[in-house]
């Protein structure tokens, strides 16, 4: 079930250069919300610009405070609007909307590997696996180290994550897939998670499929209506047996955004 509602901002709180934390009051979707969901809100307060919403992953609940938290990137004007917006100004919010990631009951051991802010959709599902007695490893990738996302949240969570920088800044110096290989040499794992920029995902997934590991990817797709309604965000899938395989357009928002890793057409 998703919700319509004005949500008073609590906290909002610059994390890094061009990154913030927002703590929202919305406990309808604190108490609904699956790993992988998301919102889409408005950032503006009052007028007509800019008009479409924009969505963002609910990276952590407080159910107890009813509160919901996204982590998000300045990345254009929406973005740079919503950083302005003081705490209790109320932002008008859909959701939690989407489809979450899938568990499987059998699964012990899986991997996440998140790119920047391609933390914000896995947060709460590490919590979950956790919460089922999981063994969770999480990699996370960046340029530089003020571009790394969860670190410390993580840490809180006694995980300790395993970094890759590409200038060397913090952790492994280089690319987080070249990272994910070395691990996948030395481990087996039962699923993979993740999301991050497209080209890593599409590095991701073929790794992965190297080492036939099976998993979802969270797509991130610009959207307009957010609910299914306008096809504004649709993504090329593909779908049947391997030979006979067909390309359909699939609509991030409502179909998506958790895919299976194998299903996507990366480029
Ligand atoms: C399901 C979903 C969850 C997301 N979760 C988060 C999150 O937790 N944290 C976060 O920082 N970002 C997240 N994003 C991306 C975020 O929605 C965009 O960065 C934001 O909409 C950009 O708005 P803007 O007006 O600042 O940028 P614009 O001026 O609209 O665009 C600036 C740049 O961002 C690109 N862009 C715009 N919209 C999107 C989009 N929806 N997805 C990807 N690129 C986009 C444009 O192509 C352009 O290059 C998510 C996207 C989706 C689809
Ligand atoms: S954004 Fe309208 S169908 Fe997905």
């Amino acid at each position: 079930m998703s919700f319509s509602i004005k949500a008073e901002i609590t906290a909002h709180v610059k994390k890094a250069a061009g990154l913030y934390r927002l703590d929202l009051y919305a406990p309808e979707i604190s108490s609904e919300v699956q790993p992988g969901q998301f919102v889409h809100l408005r950032v503006r307060d009052g007028g007509y610009d800019p008009l479409l919403r924009r969505p963002f992953s609910i990276y952590d609940t407080n159910k107890s405070r009813g509160e919901i938290s996204i982590i998000y990137r300045v990345v254009g004007r929406g973005t740079s609007i919503l950083a302005l917006r003081p705490p209790h100004d109320k932002l008008d919010l859909m959701g939690p909307l989407g489809r979450p990631f899938t568990f499987w009951e059998e699964d012990e051991k899986v991997i996440l590997v998140a790119g920047g802010v391609g933390m914000a959709p896995l947060y709460l599902l590490v919590k979950a696996l956790l919460k089922k007695g999981v063994h969770v490893k999480v990699l996370l990738g960046a340029r530089t180290e003020g571009e790394l996302v969860g670190t410390e949240d993580l840490q809180e969570l006694k995980l300790k994550p395993c970094v890759a920088t590409e200038d060397g800044s913090a952790g492994f110096k280089g690319l987080v897939t070249e990272l994910l290989k070395e691990k996948l040499g030395e481990n087996s794992f039962h699923r993979l998670y993740t999301c991050g920029p497209r080209p890593m995902l599409k590095e991701v997934a073929r790794v992965a499929a190297d080492f036939q590991l099976k998993g979802e990817v969270s797509l991130e797709e610009i959207m307009a209506c957010g609910v299914g309604a306008c096809l504004g965000c649709a993504f090329p899938i593909k779908t049947g047996e391997k030979g006979a395989q067909e390309t359909v357009y699939k609509k991030v928002c409502a179909q998506g955004p958790a895919f299976s890793l194998e299903e996507v057409i990366y480029d």
